[in-house]
């Protein structure tokens, strides 16, 4: 099954507005000559950013995503964001359950639960992120801890909001470590969160679930992922904030 692939950029905690706007257009610069049609190309900027990133893509095929969101629509959140501010200020995609935001801000299995909900309920597409600590790989529990991720994130929805949204396997030891995960490592897991959808949604929607990994990906390592059969693209942080590297990426992920 061919599943279209897409490269995502995280940008964390990174950048003025006036950085961002210029990594924008710098992305937009560099990837002029990618067919869209191919791959999809995705970028999440803070929230003080995500408007003006936004007036830099308009009319550009490049999808915008924020990095985080609260479940109900307005309210007294104080430093909350909503998914319909998302959506108001032209994001298509909401990065939900990063392991950062689980490691140091609380969130849990539930939240990241009442997230996706309200991400769909508002017509954003969720990259929901999944992933073992090294001392749970150690441990062996990485397949225990993704299934409880997974079958907790993911309750009550339907067949139709699995199948239509994003996965990323983000281990946490690779994240911003430069130790990336080899290939055959991603491929395992990316492969046991395959078999995990399909037999919650069915073989053929399980297949066309699109799977990301996540963790130190840079120009020189993402080809070796992609070719991993259950490896549909990458979810970035550090390299994606220069233009030139994060271009690479998309272009050797074709
Ligand atoms: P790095 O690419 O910097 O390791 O970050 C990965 C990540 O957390 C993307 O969401």
């Amino acid at each position: 099954m061919k599943r279209k692939p897409m490269i995502a950029g995280n940008w964390k905690m990174h950048l003025t507005t006036s950085e961002a706007r210029a990594l924008a257009e710098g992305i937009l610069k560099q990837t002029s000559d990618v067919n869209t049609g191919e791959i999809d190309i995705l970028i999440a900027p803070p929230y003080t950013s995500l408007a003006a990133v936004s007036g830099t893509l308009a009319s550009s095929p490049v999808l915008l995503a924020g990095q985080n969101m609260h479940w109900e629509e307005s309210g007294a959140f104080t430093g909350e964001i909503s998914p319909l501010m998302l959506k108001d200020v032209g994001c298509t995609h909401a990065i939900i359950g990063h392991s950062e935001r689980r490691q140091y801000f609380n969130e849990t299995n539930e939240t990241v639960n009442k997230k996706l909900h309200a991400a769909f309920s508002h017509g954003l597409i969720p990259i929901m992120c999944v992933g073992e600590s090294l001392e749970q790989r150690e441990g062996r529990q990485t397949f225990s801890i993704i299934q409880e991720e997974l079958e907790k994130g993911l309750d009550g929805l339907t067949s139709e909001q699995v199948q239509s949204m994003i996965l990323a396997y983000e281990p946490i030891w690779a994240i911003g470590t430069g130790k990336t995960a080899s290939p055959e490592q991603a491929e395992e897991v990316h492969k046991f969160i395959r078999g995990w959808l399909i037999s919650r949604i069915g073989n053929e929607s399980g297949r066309a679930v699109r799977i990301l990994y996540g963790g130190s990906v840079k120009p020189d390592n993402i080809e070796g992922l992609m070719a991993k059969e259950n490896i549909d693209g990458g979810l970035v942080g550090g390299a994606s904030l220069k233009a030139d590297s994060f271009s690479q990426i998309v272009k050797r992920s074709l």
